[in-house]
């Protein structure tokens, strides 16, 4: 077992987070990851109304009686979702931890706080992470250049986010980003985390509601197949490479416009490649871990093997090499 101000605070038996997933957040996959020890988040915009998402809550607690929580991502859009009628569903469906995203946390504090939700707010530099502990929230999970979606535009791997968050902050940091293993597990808490978040490799597992075919692309790539896209706007994201991503790439670096990518990026292409299982029909999320991701296991098995691994490294690997004594 692994004990951290992680697990104390919010309850689980392993400090181990599956972040937001657009399109694969659902209930399945977050109801193996509670059962496993785990925190799992459903992610609210997979559903298409705030009565689907109170429905996918409840066939969630169908699946478990363990800690689960919600996703709530606000992300620039023309046509932006209810955001606060997903909230009172969140509210409303008594689920007690939140993960927000993409934007300025206050106004879902102001919310989730009287009703005693806790909030992770998912941050990509120390000086955001800073400012969502001011405004109160419980825990910050901080997405480094290496992670899958959303990186930010400072371009800070987690080797050195991490460490300078945790110089900085004094509420329970998540490292997040390029972690597969026991090995990045151990790696984040000897730089200063009281957990970590994944998403690519939760995607990898038996339970993860997309197409097997998927699956078996992300194991048979390395850590070289994926793309940064939309850098010219200013709103990175790290995406597996197909064709379509290096067509969006060729666009940008001669100037065309968001017209021209706005079919090939739309979520719903993206949604089919989890669906339909081609690669190739559309943008899809993954990171640089798919390097290190060589299986496709069950929640349970990943969480536990990655935690009985992650003792065995500090038992023996890290105190063999503190044992030995100058000649
Ligand atoms: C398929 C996929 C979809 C994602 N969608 C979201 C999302 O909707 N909201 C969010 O906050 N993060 C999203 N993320 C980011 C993850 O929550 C997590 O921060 C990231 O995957 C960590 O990097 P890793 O993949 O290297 O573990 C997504 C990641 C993946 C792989």
């Amino acid at each position: 077992m692994l004990r951290t101000r992680f697990t104390e605070t919010f309850g689980v038996d392993h400090p181990i987070v599956q972040g937001g997933m657009q399109w694969v957040g659902r209930a399945e996959l977050v109801a193996a990851v509670a059962n496993a020890g785990a925190l799992g988040f459903i992610t609210a915009l997979t559903q298409p109304t705030p009565e689907d998402l109170s429905k996918e809550i409840e066939r969630c607690r169908e699946m478990t009686d363990r800690p689960f929580g919600v996703n709530l991502t606000i992300l620039p859009a023309i046509n932006p979702p209810p955001y606060a009628e997903y909230r009172q569903a969140i509210i409303e469906s008594g689920v007690k931890i939140v993960e927000t995203a993409g934007s300025n946390p206050a106004e879902h504090l102001a919310d989730f706080q009287p009703h005693d939700i806790k909030v992770i707010h998912k941050a990509t530099s120390v000086r955001h992470a800073l400012k969502a502990q001011t405004l109160g929230v419980d825990a910050v999970s901080i997405d480094g250049l290496d992670c899958a979606g959303h990186p930010g535009e400072d371009d800070v791997p987690g080797l050195v986010l991490i460490p300078a968050a945790a110089d900085a902050l004094e509420i329970p940091i998540i490292a997040s980003g390029g972690i597969a293993d026991a090995r990045g597990l151990v790696a984040a808490l000897a730089l200063g985390a009281d957990a970590v978040n994944m998403g690519t490799r939760f995607m990898c597992t038996v339970e993860s509601p997309i197409h097997q075919n998927i699956k078996e692309h992300i194991v048979g790539a390395d850590e070289r197949s994926t793309d940064l896209i939309f850098r010219t706007l200013h709103n990175t994201a790290r995406v597996a490479r197909n064709k379509v991503s290096q067509e969006v790439l060729e666009i940008e670096a001669r100037g065309g416009t968001f017209d021209e990518l706005r079919d090939l990026v739309s979520g719903q292409r993206g949604r089919r490649v989890y669906e339909e299982g081609d690669p190739d029909v559309g943008i899809w999320t993954a990171g640089l871990c798919q390097g290190l991701i060589h299986d496709i296991p069950t929640c349970h098995d990943l969480v536990h093997g990655m935690v009985s691994d992650a003792v065995e490294i500090v038992e023996e690997r890290l105190a063999g090499f503190a044992a030995v004594q100058p000649a």
